[in-house]
């Protein structure tokens, strides 16, 4: 056998770190085909019911479906009313889209710094860097992990200040036993391909406040108000074309249905890995924030010798990565720079295993005894 068929092979038989779930094609594919040959495709009561069956599931007053995490995020930033001048506080360990959309309202960027532990924003970091200019606190549960909300939501009441909720890693985790981002007025998810829940690609903003909510409608189509013709229509603030459509929405639909289950996976093997792998030598397992509980969208930890470590997991068919590119380094947000001595010591040494859906009990066991074998 050739060594390219070889690695071939070898890479199909690895435990991926990220996998799409998709609901069984004979319960998928009528629902989809339905809404393909419905002669409504684009944003309609598909969407309606998405929307409805998922602030159910979050249990929040509205939420807004759009085609992407990154629109919403958007969204989120117009209706504080972020613009040129304005300084999000914000954290580098992200996904882009955290930050650029926070770079295209002219707003500046200010890093906090984050826990060295889990990677998490850090708010006595945060609470050093408030100044007149600081309209909007941005927080990531990054990879599932929930941040120190006790404290953030009293910076919030203190300063006044907003804090937007980036729970596009987070779905399903938790706040003193509620969903994560409820009660605050702007979380945002979202259902890319990768994440716990997709529908190829889409968002929700889920908000509080009713005015919100109907600016935020608007400012997803272009302006218009969708409840008047368009003719009735007056546009007072442009907005853009962020909506989702009915195809996205009829997959969503369907992934509900299944969504209780691939979380609970998620949880359960993040709960085996946090039993299994505390107080091992060589690793830091990650704290979780005070009344949190995580929905483990990937596993997090501290490891030495990383380099040697993914080496040891990937020989063995295992999957290891940091997946995230440190956001402060990225060019655009040069003006932004300061130093980050908590973000470095996270940034050098963490890494991220599988425990999602895909990862079976038996999968977990050869995870954990391989790294208890040392590397
Ligand atoms: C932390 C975080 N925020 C926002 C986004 C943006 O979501 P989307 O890809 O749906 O636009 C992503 C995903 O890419 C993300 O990982």
């Amino acid at each position: 056998m050739s060594e390219k068929s070889w690695k071939q092979i070898r890479k199909s038989e690895m435990i991926p770190l990220v996998k799409p779930f998709m609901p069984p094609r004979d319960v998928l594919m009528p629902a989809l085909e339905n809404i393909l040959y419905s002669g409504y495709i684009a944003e309609g009561e598909a969407v309606y019911q998405f929307e409805d069956t998922f602030r159910q599931y979050v249990d929040n007053p509205y939420c807004l479906a759009v085609n992407s995490g990154t629109a919403a995020l958007h969204l989120a930033y117009l209706l504080e009313n972020i613009k040129a001048g304005d300084e999000i506080i914000s954290t580098p360990m992200t996904a882009e889209p955290t930050n650029t959309t926070i770079a295209v309202t002219g707003a500046k960027v200010v890093w906090g710094d984050v826990d060295p532990n889990n990677g998490l924003l850090d708010p006595k970091s945060v609470r050093n860097l408030i100044t007149e200019k600081t309209k909007a606190i941005v927080l990531v549960h990054y990879a599932g992990m929930v941040c120190d909300m006790d404290e953030f939501n009293q910076l919030s009441k203190e300063y006044n200040i907003p804090v937007i909720e980036d729970a596009a890693h987070a779905l399903g985790s938790k706040y003193r036993n509620k969903m994560t981002g409820l009660g605050n007025n702007n979380t945002i998810f979202s259902f890319q391909a990768i994440k716990h829940m997709t529908t190829v690609d889409g968002g929700i903003l889920a908000l509080t406040n009713g005015t919100d909510m109907e600016r935020a409608r608007k400012l997803r189509w272009f302006g218009l108000d969708k409840k008047k013709s368009r003719l009735e229509n007056d546009i007072t603030e442009a907005g853009y074309k962020y909506g989702m459509n009915n195809v996205n929405a009829a997959i969503g639909n369907v992934q509900m249905r299944y969504l209780d289950s691939i979380i609970n996976t998620h949880i359960s093997n993040g709960k085996y890995y946090d039993a299994e792998l505390k107080d091992m030598s060589g690793i830091e397992l990650p704290n979780y924030s005070n009344h949190t509980e995580p929905s483990y969208w990937l596993y997090t930890m501290k490891v030495e010798r990383r380099e040697d470590f993914i080496k040891m997991m990937e020989s063995n068919g295992v999957t290891a990565s940091t997946l995230h590119h440190r956001n402060d380094t990225h060019s655009v947000f040069k003006p932004s720079e300061r130093e980050l001595p908590n973000m470095e010591t996270f940034y050098n040494s963490f890494v991220h295993i599988p425990c999602g859906w895909w990862v079976t009990e038996e999968d977990r066991e050869r995870i954990a005894a391989l790294i208890k074998k040392g590397w």
